[in-house]
């Protein structure tokens, strides 16, 4: 039975009913549901509403109903009620008759419906939390396992410069670091709690709202409470980061389906990581770095789904509110998922250092160190371009690389080039020249390896 039947007539149509309802997606929030109606019944005793007795019947009546929940979490879909309020008070009803209509007391759906949410998503937040660590370790180790492997680096998706497959690793690293630090914002500034604000107004009932938050586990109670049932600038929050750190990942798999293509042919996927082709025999495809990147476009979608349900609301609760939990449960599940993906996927990846070696000697890569090498000569850096552009060009015309002109062919360019060019356009030595701050030079990343992994640490260790 509906929560609100009494100034109705008629039946309500059944095509409303299922517009309206929303118990099939928000049975998720039962034991949200639960612990805020618990924590409600103990402020419904302070506040004098009910007595001892009667809190603890409610008290025992909704421990029950968790214990319930627990063992089969679908339960609420054997009903039909409105929404997870409605089911937790009717069976809170059916098994405790009339104490159980007290529950309701000084509170409304809109501000229950709120603290659910956000302890939900406190929760949640956690998981995607763990799962982020985990994508960072195996990051980490990533980078570690690869240790020397030297691979072109790309601008344009054109052989630029060589770096370090580490120092590629570590740069997502970077942009995980920023994702958690997004994600733990996100979740410090929800730490409020809404309930006791009733429908928009604030509650009758002569309540502690801060006792009532602690008892949440909030750190205070919300301030405005027409702001409190209607805000949900968390959710776009965390859709934000979560938008973001997918972005990020989606941009790792699209390197790493490069990587792995036979045209590049730098990194291998194990078997246990890869799918093949129903008619090719010989296909060996990446679909978990794909379905990584595709799922991106899902999370975007969801950030701004909830973006329009908000922009047009006024003040204080309205209907498209229940709009936001769909999508939003989607996205979490989404990327906490992925996350977790990323991490049990990474160490199925293996680097293939001869190739990625040549590959890093193709290319005219040390055509910047032949530069770097004139302007060491004393040639301004923008003459010292030009000279290595020639030089490039009458290599390329020959279909040699840099370092097999002569010396003759290159002073033809430029009669500052003597012998000490060769050992100054090896690999290694135009790699070691990259030893700022940041750079790919082997003392730096080690360096940045070792930083990095101190502050996983401490994250860790909280
Ligand atoms: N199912 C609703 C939602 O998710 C609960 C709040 C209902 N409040 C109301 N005044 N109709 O938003």
């Amino acid at each position: 039975m509906a929560m609100w039947g009494g100034r109705f007539t008629e039946a309500t149509l059944s095509e409303f009913r299922d517009f309206n309802d929303s118990l099939s997606f928000d049975y998720l929030l039962a034991q949200q549901d639960i612990a805020a109606s618990r924590a409600w019944a103990k402020g419904l005793l302070q506040a004098g509403i009910i007595t001892d007795i009667e809190a603890a019947q409610l008290e025992q009546g909704l421990a029950d109903l968790a214990m319930a929940i627990d063992a089969d979490p679908r339960l609420p879909l054997q009903t039909t009620e409105e929404d997870i309020h409605s089911w937790v008070e009717s069976q809170l009803t059916a098994k405790l008759g009339s104490v159980a209509k007290k529950l309701h007391t000084g509170r409304s759906r809109n501000d229950l419906v709120a603290t659910d949410l956000r302890l939900w998503t406190r929760l949640q937040a956690g998981t995607v939390r763990k799962s982020l660590l985990a994508a960072l370790a195996a990051l980490l180790e990533f980078a570690d396992k690869a240790e020397q492997a030297v691979m072109p680096g790309f601008t344009h998706l054109q052989r630029a410069q060589p770096v370090l497959v580490a120092h590629w690793a570590l740069a997502y690293v970077e942009m995980f670091k920023r994702d958690l630090g997004r994600l733990d914002d996100a979740v410090a500034r929800m730490d409020s709690c809404p309930l006791g604000c009733g429908a928009l107004a604030g509650t009758g009932v002569n309540i502690d709202r801060n006792v009532l938050a602690s008892e949440l586990g909030f750190s205070h109670a919300a301030l405005n409470s027409l702001d409190a049932v209607s805000d949900r600038d968390y959710l776009v929050e965390l859709s934000a980061s979560a938008s973001l750190c997918m972005t990020h990942l989606s941009r790792l798999s699209e390197d790493v389906i490069f990587f792995c293509s036979g045209e590049a042919g730098f990194f291998k996927l194990g078997d246990a990581i890869s799918s093949g082709s129903s008619l090719m025999p010989q296909k060996k495809n990446p679909d978990v770095f794909e379905l990584l990147r595709g799922k991106t476009g899902r999370v975007l979608g969801h950030l701004v789904a909830i973006l329009h349900v908000l922009k047009g609301l006024p003040l204080a609760y309205n209907k498209d509110m229940q709009e936001d939990k769909q999508g939003f449960f989607d996205l979490m599940h989404s990327w906490q998922q992925s996350l977790l993906v990323l991490a049990t996927v990474l160490p199925h990846l293996s680097v293939n250092r001869e190739q990625c070696r040549k590959a890093a000697e193709l290319g005219y890569s040390n055509a910047t160190d032949l530069a770097d090498y004139l302007v060491s000569k004393g040639m301004p850096f923008r003459d010292a371009h030009e000279c290595a552009g020639e030089l490039v060009l009458v290599a390329s015309k020959q279909q040699l690389p840099l370092e097999a002109l002569t010396l003759q062919q290159m002073q033809q360019i430029s009669a500052l080039i003597t012998d000490d060019v060769y050992p100054a356009l090896t690999l290694e030595a135009g790699m070691a020249r990259r030893c700022a701050l940041g750079g790919t030079a082997t003392g730096q990343v080690a360096a940045a390896l070792a930083n990095a992994k101190s502050w996983f640490e401490q994250v860790v260790a909280g």
